[in-house]
């Protein structure tokens, strides 16, 4: 949510912040801005409402050159998409572009207005430049007034400052929301998230809560919430240049998508050992117990890890929404493990999960895309997937690594538990090591996804159906849908439509069937008959297993032969495609759908 980016050095800082913009616009797209000290210190601010595109349209018009800045992309929270509303704000002293919420907002205002500020904007950042300015005009020192500032601002955020009579440097802090410190060859830099510093920088430092940072082009220093320096080491950036960028595909999406054999394969490289699981101690001990917490699609895998893990390992497994966990009321205990799954480690609610069941006392493992990021370093044990960096805002890659991670959980439970006999165990984890070949016949095949696309082009309203480990498989193929194309799409347990969602079924609906299940096949035949008999278009992806029940759907797409508790993998691909083709068809921008934006920082 929002993306931050900030350059000091001998490069134009301009193209520099465009730069790392575009490679941060997966975090928010609703206005862009910049403020750039010119060579003779002056600061200028261009802003827009809209996508980058119309920002980087006023810069060609307008050029700004200079050699320090900082710039924001924005998701709208407080004040709408407006060019008074775009980052960055601030005063005559200094500018801010900001990540996060400042919940205090009201109150400040209110202090801040009486003092004699007038307010050019409806946001909360707005307020936190205003109340940086008023502590800076009685210290005139950047960090005391930065120190002074994080004492009374509350809520999450990071902050990126400039401060016009220190034109060389960039100041940031965080509290909650994230950002990172990169030094390159020809200057130092800030941003929300790696891919924004890929091209530019290696080493990046990751700033934790209260750490305040002074970044200038030849170095960087960093200060605790008291003032006293901090010493951190560089984090080795690993990830390729071209993972971030589109590579001759139409979307990013269609490029993860394309990704997902690789990804599978590295991750199973870092946690398959002679051909059996090795999870880096997280489960070792006892371990009774599974509570998982987790968002949108990753909370889909986490579903699909209760299953295997249930089924496998006769161990009881606990799925919680990760907003929804604090008001549970959680009963945890010691010998149980809390994991949650995240593919950015950023987002909001499943942090606060991990911090209210470390509070509690329970051990808690991360399965997290992003190293560094806050997930992955608040769990006791964070197994790093290896998806590289996901830029479409729909997750691919991401899910699919999830997956592999709560096969290679269930198994090396099953192990441990005496539920699964090794030879059982080499057996899942051979068939894990051949689903990238799968995973690549079924997108050689996508041609056959795409007439079933064309299904969606009228639609308005879709079911995803399927039962027992098909169904937390429906219930994410109709997220993936929703998300992109903007069709109303819900996911039904097959035998759940008869009890009330049956009646929204009117003629040409379409409703996808995923049936991979031979021993379920006839009970889905019956559903897939009960929607068709009332006027359904009924979409069927089966396996070779199931492939007779095509004969009850319109249209059938046959995934690759695989074990048959592999098939969420498999079937998520095919969705994934499903809902790509879908919504290009409809001229959806597949990218960056409205109102969404990648890492939900905000709870
Ligand atoms: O970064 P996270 O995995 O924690 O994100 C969780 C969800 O926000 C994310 O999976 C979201 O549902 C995706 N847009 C789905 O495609």
């Amino acid at each position: 949510m929002c993306g931050i980016m900030g350059y000091t050095g001998k490069a134009d800082a301009t193209g520099r912040l465009l730069a790392g913009l575009r490679a941060l616009e997966y975090r928010g797209y609703d206005s862009a801005g910049v403020a750039v000290m010119d060579a003779e210190n002056r600061v200028r601010i261009v802003k827009t409402k809209g996508r980058l595109r119309a920002l980087e349209d006023r810069l060609e018009k307008c050029p700004v050159h200079g050699h320090c800045g900082i710039g924001h992309t924005r998701w709208a929270t407080h004040g709408a998409p407006s060019d008074a509303n775009a980052h960055p704000h601030g005063t005559d002293r200094l500018y801010v572009v900001h990540n996060g919420i400042i919940e205090n907002d009201r109150e400040l205002r209110a202090e801040l207005g009486a003092r004699g500020y007038a307010f050019q904007s409806q946001t909360d950042t707005e307020a936190a430049a205003c109340l940086l300015d008023s502590l800076y005009a009685g210290m005139e020192d950047p960090l005391a007034a930065l120190r002074a500032a994080v004492a009374r601002l509350r809520g999450s955020y990071a902050l990126g400052v400039i401060f016009l009579d220190h034109p060389e440097e960039i100041y940031a802090v965080r509290e909650g929301n994230p950002l990172i410190v990169a030094l390159g060859e020809d200057g130092g830099m800030i941003a929300s998230d790696i891919p924004a510093v890929l091209r530019f920088a290696r080493d990046c430092y990751v700033l934790e809560d209260g750490e305040i940072a002074r970044v200038r082009a030849d170095g960087a220093e960093f200060f605790d919430r008291d003032g006293r320096p901090v010493c951190k080491r560089p984090e080795r950036i690993e990830w390729s240049t071209e993972a971030a960028e589109r590579g001759g595909f139409a979307h990013f999406m269609l490029k993860e998508i394309h990704e997902e054999p690789l990804a599978v394969r590295q991750t199973l490289g870092r946690y398959v050992k002679d051909g059996l699981p090795d999870l880096r101690g997280a489960f070792d001990g006892e371990c009774e117990r599974l509570t998982m917490v987790a968002c949108g699609t990753a909370m889909h895998a986490a579903l699909v890890g209760k299953w295997l893990m249930e089924w496998l390992v006769r161990i009881p497994v606990e799925v919680c929404i990760a907003s929804e966990f604090r008001y549970n009321r959680p009963v945890l205990s010691p010998n149980q493990r809390v994991v949650a799954i995240s593919q950015s480690g950023e987002t909001a609610d499943t942090l606060a999960a991990v911090r209210l069941a470390k509070s509690l006392g329970a051990r808690t493992v991360g399965v997290v895309n992003v190293p560094g990021s806050s997930v992955a370093r608040e769990v006791d044990q964070a197994l790093i997937t290896c998806a590289g960096p996901e830029i479409s805002v729909a997750s691919t890659k991401a899910y699919t690594v999830q997956l592999m991670m709560m096969y290679l959980t269930a198994v090396q439970l099953g192990l441990a538990r005496g539920a699964l006999s090794r030879e059982r165990a080499r057996q899942i984890v051979a068939a894990l090591t051949a689903l990238p070949a799968a995973i690549e016949t079924a997108i050689a095949q996508s041609e056959r996804i795409q007439r079933m696309a064309a299904c969606f082009d009228d639609a308005e309203n879709c079911f995803f159906i399927g039962r027992g480990l098909d169904y937390p498989g429906a219930m994410e193929g109709s997220l993936k849908l929703k998300e992109i194309t903007y069709i109303h799409s819900e996911s039904y347990a097959a035998g759940e439509l008869k009890h009330g969602a049956i009646s929204l079924i009117t003629r040409g609906m379409p409703v996808v069937a995923l049936s991979t299940q031979e021993e379920l096949k006839e009970k889905m035949r019956s559903n897939m008959r009960e929607v068709a008999s009332r006027g359904a278009r009924v979409l069927l992806l089966a396996t070779p297993q199931t492939a007779e029940l095509a004969g009850d759907a319109e249209e059938a797409f046959i995934l690759p032969d695989t074990d048959a508790l592999l098939t969420p993998a498999t079937a998520a691909v095919a969705m994934q495609l499903l809902a790509y083709y879908a919504a290009v068809r409809r001229g959806c921008d597949v990218d960056k759908p409205r109102n969404l934006a990648k890492s939900v920082t905000v709870e």
